[in-house]
């Protein structure tokens, strides 16, 4: 037997159990519509997506000069630590994204979530350092924040366009508790779990604050693609003075299973004796103790998909971006068809409404808990995530509402059967 308080303190903190609490919900109450994790729409899943990168890739090889002992031996045997596809992803990110830096300043990942492990990990070195997450936060770089021991705070992101004057307010306020702010992290587009998105005076204004309080900022935006109109550039494309640690994903832009994400971390680090080096290399070798390299198959068939899609997944993703955006345009409109403006029935229902990505805020007139989820998916059949799930001091009255899992039959269904829910706690006014 093995005392749970013995234990690492973080399997004590409910932040942990909030994924596997997403996984497991939908499974428990499989005719339940679920908003609640943001999986990607399975429509869009083709074998022969699988198939036809790892020709490509392999056809790639054979044209780059290499032996079929190479390529065989590329695809079987352990690979290099920061990874095979660096000169695609560094191509992909140029041609897509206007970001500009060279194959060595990227480390391919087992997913954005091991991104983030490594750059909490190189970074936090001193127990006076903090992480300030702009909140509420992603629960994968809070969880691996609380994995690693690192103290996190949030910048409250409340207003979607208000974020550099928190920063600062932050920022000030650990530096007066004697604490030095290593880094911030954001999703500046689409967020999770919010759906806020970033104008870009205010990436501006976020990058000069940085600059200024000498912060690097961790930007994560797994979402960007899925956008309804223009995308804004990326805070790295702005980035002039290399402030900027950027995680990508390949979990929504090509698919989940195939665990692929990456850093560009193109910060020049500096040793006692003067040698250089990229903080990319700092993260290869913590990469080297965590999953040695990443899985040569997925590499080889998501390098496929971006050499099959001239490096452009904007174009392989045309499909899903018109579905996410249909969703989205759905969901909206069933709210607003449940909670017409200034019905006095319904007190405090209240949404955002994002210009893209999988989720939007819910706030309601009463608190919302994992009680009243459990009642929700018993009773009414319809699943959410309470926010609090994702910020335990965060708004008690919000829910994240995911709509990228569903059809758009089930969006209306389902906001129908949420209705129902609200109106059962709010009862109509007088
Ligand atoms: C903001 C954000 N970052 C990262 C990830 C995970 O990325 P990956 O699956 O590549 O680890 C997600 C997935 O839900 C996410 O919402």
């Amino acid at each position: 037997m093995i005392e749970k308080e013995s234990l690492h303190a973080s399997l004590r903190d409910p932040l942990l159990d909030s994924m596997n609490f997403l996984n497991q919900v939908v499974l428990r109450y499989p005719d339940a519509i679920s908003f609640a994790p943001g999986r990607p729409f399975e429509g869009f899943f083709g074998l022969e997506d699988i198939q036809d990168g790892l020709r490509a890739y392999l056809d790639h090889l054979a044209e780059r000069g290499r032996t079929p002992e190479q390529v065989a031996a590329e695809l079987f045997q352990y690979g290099p630590t920061a990874g095979s596809i660096n000169d695609l992803v560094a191509r992909h990110l140029e041609v897509e994204e206007d970001i500009h830096v060279p194959a060595e300043a990227v480390v391919i990942t087992v997913g954005a979530q091991e991104a983030m492990l490594l750059a909490v990990r190189a970074l936090f070195a001193d127990p006076r350092d903090v992480l300030l997450v702009a909140a509420p936060s992603y629960v994968g770089i809070t969880g691996a924040a609380r994995l690693l021991d690192v103290p996190v705070h949030p910048v409250p992101w409340d207003d979607p366009n208000d974020l550099a004057a928190p920063l600062r307010a932050a920022v000030a306020e650990q530096r007066a508790a004697g604490r030095r702010v290593r880094a911030f992290y954001l999703v500046p587009d689409h967020a999770n779990p919010t759906g806020h998105t970033l104008a870009l005076p205010e990436r501006h204004a976020l990058l000069d604050a940085a600059a200024e309080l000498d912060l690097l900022v961790i930007e994560d935006s797994p979402y960007r693609l899925f956008t309804a109109g223009r995308r804004l550039p990326t805070l790295k494309a702005l980035d002039r003075g290399r402030r900027v640690l950027y995680v990508g994903s390949f979990a929504k832009s090509a698919f989940p299973g195939a665990r692929l994400g990456y850093a560009v971390a193109d910060q020049v680090v500096r040793d006692r004796a003067g040698q250089e080096n990229l903080l990319a290399a700092e993260l290869t070798k913590i990469k080297s103790m965590v999953t040695v390299n990443t899985p040569s198959l997925s590499q080889a068939v998501v390098g496929g998909l971006l050499l099959r899609n001239g490096f452009r997944l904007a174009e392989a993703n045309e499909r899903a971006i018109r579905h996410y955006a249909g969703n989205l345009e759905r969901m909206l409109a069933a709210l607003a068809r449940h909670f017409p403006p200034g019905s006095r029935d319904r007190p405090g229902v209240s949404w955002n409404e994002p210009d893209g990505g999988f989720f939007l805020t819910l706030r309601v007139g009463f608190p919302v808990d994992a009680e009243l989820l459990r009642r929700s998916a018993e009773e009414f059949e319809v699943i959410w995530t309470p926010m609090r799930s994702f910020e335990p001091g965060g708004d008690p009255c919000a829910m994240r509402l995911a709509y990228s899992y569903v059809t758009p039959d089930e969006i209306d269904e389902g906001v129908a059967r949420l209705a129902r829910l609200i109106a059962s706690e709010a009862p109509e006014a007088d």
